[in-house]
Formats: C-alpha cells, structure tokens, sequence
C-alpha cells in the first residue's frame, strides 16, 4: 500500500523532473553561452535561410535550386555577393528573357530582399563581397587623383564606354550602358564582378584607392555640360523629362504604326 502510493507519485514527479532539468539547462546554456554571438548567428542564417527562399521563388528556374546553374543561366557559386547586389540594384536580374543581354530597369526588390539573396548566394562559395562605402569614397579627391581617374578610365574604360561614358555598341547587338548617373556602388561592384563581356578589374589590377579615382572622375564628367549630349546644360531633371517624352512619345508613335498596318493588312 506505502509502497503503491509512493511509485504513483514518482509516476507524477518523473516528467516534472524532466522538464526542470530542461528549464536548468536552458537557463544554464543561455547564462554561459556568449548571448550576442548566438544572436549574429542565428540572424544570419535567418538572413540566408531568407534569401534561399526568394532565390528559390525567382532565381532558380535559370540559376537552379542551390545555385549550380542551368542550360538558362550561368552557376552563381563563387559569384559572390557583390555581383548579386550589382545584378540586382540594377534590375538586371532576374532576368526576365534568357539569351541576350539584361537591360538596366527601375528596381523592384527592396534593399533586404537584395541583401537577403546576396547572404545566400554568398553562403554557396565565397565571392568578393559588398564593399564599405570607405572603399570607393570619392568625396574628398583632390584635383590630382581626379586627374588620374581620367587616365585610368582612358585606358581601361574608354574603349567599351567611350571618352564622354556616355556609352557603346559591342559587337553581336551588345552594348557598354552609359555610364552617367551610376552609383559610386554600383561602379565599384561592376569593376569587382565583370558583368557579361566587361572584363573583371581586380584589387590587383586597379586597387581601392584607383577605383575611387574613376568614381572621382566620373561624377566630375556628369558635372559638365559639354560631357555626352546636353540640353543647353539644363541638368538631368529637364534631359530625364526630354528623355521620357520622346521615349513614350516615339513608342505610342510606334503602336499606332503598328495598329495601323495590322487594320489595313485585314
Ligand atoms: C530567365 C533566366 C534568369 C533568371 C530568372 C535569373 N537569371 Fe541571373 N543570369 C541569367 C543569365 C543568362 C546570366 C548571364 C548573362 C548576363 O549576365 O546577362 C545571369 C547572370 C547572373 C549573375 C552574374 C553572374 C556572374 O558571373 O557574375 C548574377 C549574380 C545573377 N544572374 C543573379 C540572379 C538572381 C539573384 C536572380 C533572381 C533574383 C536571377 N539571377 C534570375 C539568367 C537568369
Ligand atoms: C570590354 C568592354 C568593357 C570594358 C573594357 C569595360 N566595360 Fe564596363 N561594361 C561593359 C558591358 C558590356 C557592360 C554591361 C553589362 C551588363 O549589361 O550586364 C558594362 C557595365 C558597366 C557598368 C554598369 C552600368 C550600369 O548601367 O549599371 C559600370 C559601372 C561599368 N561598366 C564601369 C566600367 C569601368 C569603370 C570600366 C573601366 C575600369 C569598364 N566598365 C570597362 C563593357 C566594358
């Protein structure tokens, strides 16, 4: 009888103990364990785990599953993040048409999403990475530094960009895009990563300070007027507005002719 009502409570007190010991330990894991480097951790893998899902949703039907490539789109393993961010910042990516080249498009991804993908991609074999802004800073150069962006920039860029930046046409229907109103970032990622058939200028080749330089040099040629084509140096808001007008303009012009010729040929 003792000895019956005894086990009964030891029944009763077994998972009781277990779970103390759980909440002991736990207690005990979160009191030894460095409390910031678990939350870094686990907010990364967040990050990453979040960045595979959005690569997976969009990205994957030409890159693949995990990034190893298709008969549609390059292996992204090793590409790092910086080349994610240049291909996505500009909308390159994803691209909408496999085969030719992607155009620039006004961004629809918000800078989390962005930097989510590039995590993940990042996670599938190191690539250079998204630079601090210190690494490109061109705010404070001084006349001589500009100087020689214009001659780095001569030698090395002008030749698929032309003398003004103000753009190229490649061989096989490709182009170099203009170069005006770029982002310092993006001017620094492009140099690290190689989009399609620019080739890849590493910090070997043209070094931190020397890419700041060609930024330097190509924020001073947006300044003037004479650099590409002007509208009488009224700046970017009246040549954005003459550019929309005649973009939009010429394209309803162009779906009229179409109309037209579409109702006579019936
Ligand atoms: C319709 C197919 C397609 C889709 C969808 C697509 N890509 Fe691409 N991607 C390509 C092709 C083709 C290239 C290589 C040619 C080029 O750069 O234009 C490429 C190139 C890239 C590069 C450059 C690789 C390098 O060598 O530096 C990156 C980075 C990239 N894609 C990321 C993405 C991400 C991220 C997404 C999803 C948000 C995406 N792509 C969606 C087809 C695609
Ligand atoms: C062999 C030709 C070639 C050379 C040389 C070259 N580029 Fe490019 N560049 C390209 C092409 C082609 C693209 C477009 C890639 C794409 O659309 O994916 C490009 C794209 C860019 C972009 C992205 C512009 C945008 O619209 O987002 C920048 C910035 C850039 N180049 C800077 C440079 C700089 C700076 C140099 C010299 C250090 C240079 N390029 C040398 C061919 C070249």
């Amino acid at each position: 009888m003792r000895s019956g009502s005894s086990r009964r409570r030891h029944k009763a007190a077994r998972p009781f103990a277990v779970a103390l010991a759980l909440v002991l330990m736990g207690a005990l894991y979160a009191v030894l364990s460095p409390a910031t480097q678990v939350a870094a951790d686990t907010g990364m893998s967040a990050q990453v785990a979040e960045g595979k899902g959005l690569f997976q949703v969009t990205c994957s039907s030409c890159h693949g599953l995990n990034g190893e490539g298709s008969s549609q789109g390059p292996s992204l393993i090793g590409v790092g993040a910086a080349s994610v961010d240049f291909q996505m910042s500009t909308n390159r990516m994803p691209m909408a048409r496999p085969g030719q080249q992607a155009p620039r498009r006004p961004v629809t991804y918000t800078a989390e999403e962005i930097a989510a993908i590039a995590a993940f991609v990042q996670s599938l074999g190191p690539g250079p990475a998204i630079p601090p802004s210190s690494a490109y800073d061109a705010s404070n150069l001084d006349a001589e530094a500009i100087a020689r962006g214009g001659e780095l920039f001569r030698s090395n860029c002008s030749a698929c960009h032309q003398a003004a930046a103000s753009g190229g046409a490649l061989p096989n229907g490709k182009y170099a895009p203009s170069l005006h109103g770029v982002e310092p970032l993006h001017i620094y990622e492009a140099m690290r990563t190689g989009p399609q058939q620019m080739p890849v200028f590493s910090a070997g080749a043209i070094p931190d300070e020397d890419v700041a330089s060609i930024i330097g040099y190509l924020k001073e040629l947006e300044q003037q007027p004479s650099a590409g084509f002007s509208l009488g140096g009224l700046g970017p808001v009246t040549e954005g507005f003459f550019g929309w007008v005649v973009g939009i303009g010429g394209l309803c012009l162009v779906a009229v002719w179409i109309a037209s010729r579409g109702a006579r040929a019936k």
